[in-house]
């Protein structure tokens, strides 16, 4: 409901600012504009708090591979698992790194830690993770945004960061 409020809001303002007898039109081209899987939606409805959500698919695809939040922000990311398929064959994790980490490198080594749901133990390269999810499942993580730049988020379940990447901008 709030995301939906805040469209509208955004679509009242684009409406003032262009002028009169579109008003419907152009609130529903904002509303599927924020439906759609290619766009950054973060909605920052609270001063200093972004709510992030990214969805992990069986097609091995985030719904968003560009994340925006301004630095200093609390980000209060919910990532959900949309498809059916188990944790066991197409598991689904959010991984934040650290600048400079190489990301096939980082992908290597959490192979190794399958008993750890493929998050590396002893590693300073992870700023904030989610756990793995399976088909349906959910969860939510609160951090801090880092310094301002561009950030590395990934899957690492094997085989994934192929096609599960994205960068989280901090500005
Ligand atoms: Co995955």
């Amino acid at each position: 409901m709030k995301k939906i409020f805040v469209l509208f809001l955004s679509a009242t303002l684009l409406v003032s600012c262009g002028g009169d007898g579109k008003k419907e039109e152009e609130k529903n081209d904002s509303l599927k504009i924020g439906n759609s899987a290619e766009t950054t939606d973060e909605v920052e409805d609270e001063e200093g708090v972004t709510k992030v959500y990214l969805t992990g698919s069986d097609q091995m695809k985030f719904n968003k591979n560009q994340i925006t939040v301004n630095a200093g922000d609390e980000v209060v990311l919910t990532f959900e698992h949309v498809g059916k398929l188990p944790k066991e064959t197409m598991g689904h994790n959010f991984v934040l790194l650290k600048k400079g980490t190489n990301v096939q490198e980082f992908g290597q080594e959490a192979l190794e830690y399958k008993e750890n749901d493929y998050i590396p133990e002893n590693t300073d390269a992870i700023i904030v993770h989610t756990k793995m999810l399976g088909g349906g499942e959910k969860t939510q993580i609160t951090f801090q945004a880092p310094e301002k730049g561009n950030y590395d988020y990934i899957c690492s379940f094997p085989g994934h960061v192929a096609l599960m990447k994205g960068i989280l901008t901090v500005k």
